[in-house]
This record gives structure tokens, C-alpha cells and sequence, in this order.
């Protein structure tokens, strides 16, 4: 993102960030201290923080204060984190946002308390906010549905994992709906929730989020092969070694299914990774993935239609072309 246009996106997600960041260390308690550093950990290695933002523009959008939303976009980083936590013992991640992963640092058992701990700290903080208690309860019944979508699509995910039938294209849109996207939607709609928006905007903004998602998150297992664990902070290849029918490998195994049997492997040679990567770079299948995921995010920014045009429409579009540009 060397452009200007992109660089006042990034300083825009900066801003947003650091306030809920502040919102978070004074009102984030765990005891005892290990505990406290356990949860805050994964929260102070770094992080894009972009669903807090979308929870702080689309309550913009819709007229209403960046104030007013930043208990719910901290609430949601901490929902997000504890997803993180708990996704990198069940996927063996064992670098987070660049520093060792929780599990690895603690333990699984301190891993999960503190995953745990996150979710209901997140409900509890945005509890005590001073919105008023109608608005309060939409928004903590949204977060408590968000994350029961989050574990069934977590559940889809572990079922997609060493397949014995690798999943239709339509099964893994599914499963990445649950997972990611959901997160998404609700984030937009918490905002536009929190500035009590008409019905129609809060539906556009829900639908903008989840296209927004499913782009995300394929792009997600794209860089899972062609990124660098510099830049993304997290293990490449990591999906294929723990054997993940995702997008880019489901696309692959339609054209050259005799690969199949290595994503069944349980401990792949590093040359078994590098052949499967290397058919994947190979057959295309990256290039579809791009091209889905684009389209997807066409499909979000024309969810912007109705809204007239203004700074933080720019910059959710803006967004929704970073999705599908980053490398990180
Ligand atoms: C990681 O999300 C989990 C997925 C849904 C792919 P992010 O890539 O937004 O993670 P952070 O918050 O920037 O670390
Ligand atoms: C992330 O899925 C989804 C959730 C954490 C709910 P992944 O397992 O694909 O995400 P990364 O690549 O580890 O961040
Ligand atoms: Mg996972
Ligand atoms: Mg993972």
C-alpha cells in the first residue's frame, strides 16, 4: 500500500487502534497476573485491528460518534483475540502477530483460561458501558450469536481437516461464512446498531461486512502459500502441513487429485510441501482464488450504494481494495 490513498487508510486503522488499545489496557483485568499476561499478550504483539475499525466507521457512517462505538470495538478485538487463542492450539499455530503463540508461551491449559477469559471480559467491559440499555442489549446479543457462528465454523474447519472427501467449493463458502465472515458482518452491524441507523443501512453495512469476510479470508489461505512469515507474522504453509482443504488446495485437487494422499500425511517432508505448493503456483488455482475474492469485494463495496458519499465511505471502500492487496 505505497499510495497515498492507501497510507491515509493505514494512519485512519492507526487511529482507531491506539484508542481502543487505550480503552482496552484500562479496563482489561485478569487475575492472577500470569493469567493477566497470558490474555494481553497476543493483544500487545500487534494486530491489523481491522474489525474495530469497521465496528468505528460503519457507527460513523451512520452518523454517530466514534466515542459511542469504542467499548464494542474493543469488546469485539478481545472476542477476535480469544478465537486467535484458541485457533492456534487447535491448528497448532505456533506464531501469532509475530511473537510465540499463547499455548506455546504458557501451556494449552493457560492457553484456553485465557481464551476464555477474553470472551467474557469482552462481554463484561462492553457491559458496563454507558450506552442506553436497549442499544446495550442488541449489541451483546449480536456478539453472544457472532460467536456461536464462530464455532460452528471452527467445527466445519476441523471437519475439512486431512478429508477423506475434500469439500465442494460451496461447503469450504460455508464454513469460512461461520468462521470469518460472520465476525465481519456483525462488526458493521454493531456500528451502525450503536448510531441507531435505519433498518436499511444497518442490512446494507451487515452485507458489506460479510462480503467483505469471505474475500478476507480467502485471501487469508492464499498468503498461507505465497506470503512470508515476516510479513504475516504467522507460519506459511502451515494449512497444507496440517493438511486443510482450503480455497487455493480444494481448486488444486479438482485438477490433480492424486495429491489428495499428501494432504491426508500426517508429518509432510518439506519436499512434499514444496511439491504441493509448487502444483498449486502451478494449476492456476491461485489466480482463481484472487479473481473470487475480488469479486467478492465488488460485491461489498456496491453494499455502499445507498450510502451518500463522504470521508469514511472513501475510506470503507478503500478497505474493502486492501482486502484483497495486502500482503500481511
Ligand atoms: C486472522 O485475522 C484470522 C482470520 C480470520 C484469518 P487477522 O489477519 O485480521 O488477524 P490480526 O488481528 O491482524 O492479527
Ligand atoms: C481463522 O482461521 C478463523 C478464526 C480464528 C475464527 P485460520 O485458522 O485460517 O486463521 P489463521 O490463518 O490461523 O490466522
Ligand atoms: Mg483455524
Ligand atoms: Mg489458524
Amino acid at each position: 500500500m505505497g499510495t497515498s490513498k492507501g497510507s491515509s487508510l493505514l494512519r485512519e486503522i492507526r487511529e482507531v487502534a491506539e484508542r481502543v488499545d487505550a480503552f482496552i489496557h484500562e479496563n482489561f483485568k485478569a487475575f492472577p497476573d500470569f493469567l493477566q499476561k497470558a490474555c494481553l499478550h497476543t493483544v500487545k504483539a500487534g494486530g491489523k485491528r481491522l474489525r474495530p475499525f469497521l465496528v468505528v466507521k460503519s457507527c460513523e457512517i451512520c452518523g454517530g460518534s466514534s466515542e459511542k462505538a469504542l467499548p464494542a470495538a474493543a469488546a469485539i478485538e478481545l472476542i477476535h483475540t480469544f478465537t486467535l487463542v484458541h485457533d492456534d492450539i487447535m491448528d497448532r499455530g505456533e506464531i501469532r502477530r509475530g511473537a510465540p503463540s499463547v499455548f506455546v508461551k504458557w501451556g494449552i491449559p493457560v492457553a484456553i483460561l485465557a481464551g476464555d477469559l477474553l470472551f467474557s471480559r469482552a462481554l463484561e467491559v462492553f457491559a458496563s458501558c454507558s450506552l442506553d440499555p436497549s442499544t446495550k442489549f442488541e449489541v451483546m446479543a449480536e456478539m453472544a450469536r457472532v460467536t456461536s457462528s464462530i464455532c460452528e465454523g471452527q467445527a466445519m474447519d476441523l471437519s475439512f481437516t486431512r478429508p477423506k472427501e475434500i469439500p465442494k467449493e460451496g461447503e469450504y463458502i460455508e464454513m469460512i461464512s461461520k468462521k470469518t465472515a460472520s465476525l465481519f458482518a456483525s462488526c458493521c452491524k454493531i456500528g451502525a446498531v450503536i448510531a441507531r441507523a435505519d433498518e436499511k443501512y444497518v442490512q446494507a453495512l451487515t452485507q458489506y461486512g460479510f462480503s467483505l469476510g469471505l474475500a478476507f479470508q480467502i485471501v487469508d489461505d492464499v498468503l498461507n502459500i505465497v506470503g512470508t512469515e515476516e510479513e504475516l507474522g504467522k507460519p506459511v504453509a502451515s494449512d497444507i502441513r496440517e493438511g486443510k482443504a482450503t480455497l487455493p488446495v480444494i481448486k488444486t485437487l479438482e485438477k490433480k487429485p492424486e495429491l489428495h494422499k499428501l494432504l491426508l500425511k500426517e508429518a509432510l517432508e518439506d519436499s512434499e510441501v514444496e511439491q504441493f505448493i509448487n502444483a498449486i503456483r502451478e494449476c492456476g488455482a491461485l489466480d482463481e482464488c484472487r479473481s473470487m475474492a475480488k469479486a467478492f469485494v465488488e460485491e461489498a463495496k456496491r453494499h455502499l450504494e445507498p450510502f451518500p458519499a463522504s470521508r469514511t465511505k472513501a475510506l470503507l471502500l478503500q478497505l474493502a481494495d486492501f482486502i484483497v492487496e495486502r500482503r500481511y
